[in-house]
């Protein structure tokens, strides 16, 4: 991810429904976080239609419970017209193998109650449920689920 696509990348955070990092939030993160795993998916030539069909937000950060780091992936979102080919399970493969190599030994994220797609992606990569995090999302309201995968 680069600077130049965060117009695109906060257009899809809001078109998605994610949680808010907003332009700034983005920014900073890549400026300024070493272990930040920031990653895009771009169309190719001749057949592009957008500056960006998807993308995650996470990074590599000290384990909060044990000793070592995690990644923790924050948000990730395809286009609805470029969903179920790939793209999502394109982006975790490459976070998961970008947080292996900043040295994490287990990846974290959260995902809400609700959200049966997403849950089907993460379990089909082998993450697997850990907690219920009662209250977690606000507008609308909902539990999360957090679900962990080890590196
Ligand atoms: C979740 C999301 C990123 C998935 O991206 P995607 O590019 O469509 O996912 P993929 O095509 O890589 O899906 C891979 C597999 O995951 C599962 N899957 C993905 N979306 C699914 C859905 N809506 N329903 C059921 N299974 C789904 C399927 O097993 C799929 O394989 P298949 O298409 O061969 O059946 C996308 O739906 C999205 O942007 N949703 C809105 C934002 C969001 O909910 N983000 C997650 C917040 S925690």
């Amino acid at each position: 991810m680069l600077e130049s696509d965060l117009a695109a990348v906060v257009e899809l955070e809001w078109l998605a429904r994610l949680s808010h990092w907003g332009y700034e939030g983005y920014r900073m993160e890549l400026r300024h976080n070493p272990l930040a795993v920031m990653l895009v998916v771009r169309g190719q030539a001749p057949f592009v239609t957008r500056p960006i069909y998807g993308f995650l937000a996470g990074r590599v950060q000290l384990s909060a419970r044990r000793d070592g780091r995690e990644l923790h992936i924050a948000n990730i979102a395809v286009y609805p017209e470029a969903r179920r080919m790939g793209l999502g399970r394109r982006l975790l493969n490459e976070a998961l193998y970008t947080g292996r190599l900043y040295g994490a030994t287990t990846a974290f994220l959260e995902v809400r109650q609700s959200n049966q797609g997403a849950q089907a992606l993460y379990a089909s990569l082998g993450f697997v449920p850990i907690a219920r995090k009662r209250g977690f999302y606000t507008d609308p309201p909902e539990d999360g689920l957090l679900m962990e995968i080890a590196l």
